[in-house]
């Protein structure tokens, strides 16, 4: 049978299933925002680019926030024995990071697309209106916030991404294949 809750050895199905979704979206707004901002006036993406990377964003804090509920409620798999006390704390540090800043920098994108009063349409399928309009110059404020926010999470991420790596090929241990789905208990032996 499926795994899909944590043990204290190995990451259930469902936080692996949300780890790699949040990722992937994650990487593939960034690349778009990049892309979209770049656009010229008169090419047909100038207005699905961030339509789509709006949607796209509060559909992502949905899944976010449904990840941090469920982490809350399962049990979390201890660090790889081997794993230097620096690296364990270096990583609690990185993981917080992970979690806060895709929802900051979300929120100050919702902000940006909500200064003018118009609410933001989720594919077309929903509306969220706009709360807040009150801040002065909330348009550029926001997008200074959603810019360096989301350079910093990539940066983040990059360096969180290559320790996974590092662990998988130089120390060839199990922390990124429990990240897979693997409930293999090599850990155990260090
Ligand atoms: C924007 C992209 C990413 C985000 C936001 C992210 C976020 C996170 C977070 C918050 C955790 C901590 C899980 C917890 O303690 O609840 C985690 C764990 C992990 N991530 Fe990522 N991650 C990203 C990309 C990646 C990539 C690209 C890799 C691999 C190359 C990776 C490999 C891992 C591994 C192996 C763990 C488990 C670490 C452990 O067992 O202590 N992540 N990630």
């Amino acid at each position: 049978m499926a795994k899909w809750r944590n043990t204290p050895k190995s990451w259930g199905l469902l936080t692996v299933f949300m780890h790699w979704l949040v990722a992937a979206a994650i990487f593939t707004l960034f690349g778009l925002g990049l892309w979209m901002t770049d656009l010229d006036y008169y090419d047909p993406w100038y207005r699905w680019g961030p339509d789509i990377h709006r949607s796209a964003g509060i559909l992502l804090l949905v899944v976010l926030l449904a990840r941090l509920v469920w982490r809350a409620k399962e049990v979390i798999p201890i660090p790889h024995p081997a794993h230097k006390r620096w690296e364990i704390q270096a990583a609690h540090v990185a993981h917080l990071l992970l979690y806060l800043l895709p929802i900051i920098v979300i929120i100050s994108g919702y902000l940006i697309s909500t200064a003018d009063g118009r609410a933001v349409s989720v594919f077309g399928w929903f509306e969220v209106p706009a709360l807040y309009t009150g801040l002065n110059k909330q348009e550029e404020i926001m997008g200074d916030i959603h810019e360096i926010l989301a350079w910093g999470l990539i940066i983040i991420a990059a360096i969180h991404s290559a320790g996974a790596l590092k662990h998988h090929f130089i120390d060839k241990d199990t922390t990124l294949t429990r990240m897979l789905g693997s409930s293999s208990n090599k850990e155990e032996r260090g």
